[in-house]
């Protein structure tokens, strides 16, 4: 089978969704490079310069990111220099390079006062440093780069690396209450699929802004109580206020993402979260067992 793809490369190789997007990329391109932070410091401009001086990959999908939401509001520096001048970089090696590059942004840009979806053109108001530091990132790379992809997408979870759904499965090993936000919607999304997306724009000259998560929207509570009814798991669960579980990093209310760019750019929906959390739990054999009908 011909590749779709000579050489792409995969900025934070080694994250959750890193990891996920060497996979997607595998059966189409002709070599994934698998830069992983220890291959490649994004904050480092030679060295990215160089990576792609001497790879000279036709895409980068920049992945590797500051992830610590509420760590940054100590350490603003340490969040921009990843995640803005991070961007900054391989923006710089991509166009040098003649490389399409995908910048991986979040439902974080946003302030949360929205009370429907938010399409690919709303006025971007991060309120924690994560989100402006992300936002950043699209500034400069909006300016840098001639074929860009700004990708955002929201609450991920993958099979590699910590995250939610890990998070409340080892919470109920311990058989105690677990208490969860109810006043923060979005909209949880796979990193598998995000991925798959990722490779489909890529394959076209559409350049632009996308919103890529899964579809619908939940708080994090009903993420929550979904997540145990797969699993089959009683617990002792209940919602509290954002008030009530107070964090360093502000998170907005509403960050549900419409994807406008998708559909109107002729792109296949995205699946229901519900049904993509489905999978993830089935693929790691977490998914309660579902009672067969009985053969006589
Ligand atoms: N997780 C979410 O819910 C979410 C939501 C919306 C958007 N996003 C975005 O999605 C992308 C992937 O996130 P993720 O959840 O997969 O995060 P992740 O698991 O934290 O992966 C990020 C990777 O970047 C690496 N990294 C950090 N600093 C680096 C540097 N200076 N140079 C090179 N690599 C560096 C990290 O390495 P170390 O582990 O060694 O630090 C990690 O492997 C990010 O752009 C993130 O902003 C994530």
């Amino acid at each position: 089978m011909a590749h779709k793809f000579g050489r792409v490369a995969v900025t934070g190789a080694g994250g959750m969704l890193g990891v996920d997007m060497c996979k997607a990329l595998e059966p189409h391109a002709e070599q994934v490079l698998a830069w992983d932070r220890t291959a490649l410091d994004v904050t480092d401009l030679e060295a990215v310069l160089t990576m792609f001086r001497i790879h000279q990959p036709e895409a980068v999908v920049h992945s590797a990111a500051y992830t610590k939401v509420d760590q940054a509001e100590a350490e603003p520096d340490l969040a921009f220099r990843v995640n803005a001048i991070g961007a900054r970089n391989v923006a710089l090696a991509a166009e040098a390079a003649g490389a399409k590059m995908v910048y991986v942004s979040t439902d974080y840009v946003f302030p949360g006062t929205s009370e429907k979806p938010l399409n690919e053109y709303q006025d971007t108001s991060p309120i924690n440093v994560y989100g402006e530091s992300k936002r950043g990132g699209e500034w400069l790379a909006s300016g840098l780069v001639s074929r860009l992809f700004i990708v955002r997408t929201s609450w991920l979870y993958g099979d590699h690396g910590p995250n939610f759904v890990k998070t409340m499965l080892k919470l109920a090993e311990k058989k105690e209450p677990i208490r969860v936000v109810g006043d923060q919607i979005g909209c949880p999304t796979y990193t598998v699929d995000l991925a798959r997306t990722i490779v489909r724009l890529l394959e076209t000259e559409k350049y632009g802004t996308y919103h890529v998560s899964n579809s619908g929207a939940c708080s994090w509570y009903e993420f929550a109580e979904r997540i145990f009814d797969l699993a089959g798991l009683s617990v002792d669960l209940s919602a509290v206020t954002s008030e009530q579980f107070k964090r360093p990093a502000p998170r907005p209310a509403y960050s549900v993402l419409d994807h406008m760019a998708l559909r109107v750019n002729g792109f296949p929906p995205m699946r229901d979260w519900e049904t993509a959390l489905k999978e993830y739990l089935r693929h790691n054999q977490l998914l309660r067992q579902e009672s067969r009908p009985i053969e006589c």
